[in-house]
């Protein structure tokens, strides 16, 4: 199944996958899902923000339901997200052979755009679902072409009207479990031997956008005097976005975009976009990250003679998964708990239904890049994990 996810959606001038919402590769991969789980004998269905559904048992409630998303960031890597649409395919292969006949319903489901990598906004899918992202906000927010989420919906085929949340559905969630590609190092500090480990907790996280208005200009005859180029407040957004990392303890600020208008190099922009990335404990932890990050930027505005204009795109509170499911599946599994700074679209199942998730090992922590990887008996051991947490959960 791996080998028929490889060529889709490979990004050749940025390396990786880049596969966004209602784009050619996530249409292809739905319907390579859909297939897929038909050939399961599972019933598939789509919801109403495009998040796809496949039953085993029928739709009920207590419905014990895992899965991921098939999006990934701009050159992204393999696993982040497919592992583990796949792991659940491979999952309820597995409890087949087992002979295990689950008393509750089991669903896999694929959540759309959680990477926010075309609309900006992360976990759309099962913010939609859950009410805790507006529709009528989502249906106007645009890609950087310019396209809205609602005109990009109409043209894949889907019903952008639809949109929102979703109470019965959720009613039916008795249990929300997503394995996924650790992001980052923590569960070899915490048992070299372990190969699979349970999350425990994701970290608050936000993202910003910072625009610095100055003025275009030469810039070969622009004299020093006469300039007020925007790219230096937005340098000091990346230079502040680091010092942070010192200033506070576990505080993360990363600028991984800008765009500089119009962008020439024989130019001085007259604006630049600047987004900005920040993880730090609670939501009021990071914002107060923000300030201070924005108000070295509007220093250094101020000195050139720019302005600055800040919009939240997002802001996500700190999450802790249910604590007596994620203990129940740490002491089944016989692995460690480890927080993340990644987020999921189990953290925000979390604030409406009991969700947990399984990482598996990344030594390497390298992830949102082409060198994502996780070796094959790896992913294995978390087929076989998700295996023994759903036939314990649907028993
Ligand atoms: C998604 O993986 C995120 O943490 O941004
Ligand atoms: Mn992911
Ligand atoms: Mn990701």
């Amino acid at each position: 199944m791996w080998s028929d996810l490889a060529a889709v959606g490979r990004d050749r001038s940025l390396g990786g996958y880049s596969r966004h919402v209602f784009d050619d590769a996530d249409l292809q991969l739905r319907e390579w899902f859909t297939e897929q789980a038909q050939r399961r004998g599972l019933e598939v269905e789509t919801d109403r923000n495009a998040n796809i559904w496949a039953w085993w048992g029928g739709p009920g409630p207590g419905a014990v339901v895992t899965g991921s998303h098939l999006d990934s960031v701009p050159g992204g890597g393999a696993f982040d997200g497919p592992l583990g649409v796949v792991s659940a395919l491979l999952a309820v292969d597995e409890l087949r052979v087992r002979g295990v006949q689950p008393s509750r319903p089991i669903a896999i489901v694929c959540f759309a755009e959680e990477e926010g990598g075309r609309f900006g906004l992360p976990c759309l899918g099962s913010r939609l679902l859950t009410g805790a992202a507006d529709p009528d906000v989502v249906r106007r927010l645009h890609d950087p072409d310019g396209t809205s989420v609602a005109d990009a919906a109409r043209r894949a085929g889907f019903d952008p009207g639809g949109l929102g949340p979703d109470p019965q559905r959720l009613a039916l969630i008795g249990a929300f479990v997503e394995l996924h590609i650790e992001q980052g190092r923590l569960l070899t500090a915490a048992d070299p031997t372990a190969m699979v480990g349970v999350g425990a907790q994701i970290v608050a996280h936000g993202r910003w956008r910072i625009t610095v208005a100055g003025e275009g200009n030469h810039a070969g005859t622009t004299l020093p005097v006469d300039r007020h180029d925007p790219m230096i407040p937005a340098a000091a957004a990346v230079l502040a976005a680091r010092r942070v990392l010192s200033l506070h303890s576990g505080a993360v600020a990363t600028v991984g975009r800008l765009r500089p208008v119009p962008g020439g190099t024989n130019v001085i922009a007259s604006s630049v976009d600047t987004w900005l990335d920040v993880r730090h404990g609670t939501a009021a932890d990071t914002a107060a990250v923000v300030d201070e990050i924005v108000a070295m930027v509007r220093e250094e505005a101020e000195l050139e003679g720019c302005t600055v204009t800040l919009h939240r795109e997002s802001l996500t509170e700190q999450v802790d998964f249910d604590l007596a499911l994620s203990m129940q599946l740490s002491e089944l599994l016989q692995v460690p708990m480890v927080p993340t700074g990644a987020g999921h679209d189990a953290g925000i199942l979390a604030g409406s239904v009991p969700a947990a998730m399984l990482f598996v090992r990344n030594p390497s922590g390298v992830s949102h890049a082409p060198g994502e990887h996780a070796e094959t008996a790896d992913c294995e051991a978390g087929v076989q994990a998700l295996a023994d947490v759903l036939a314990t959960l649907a028993a």
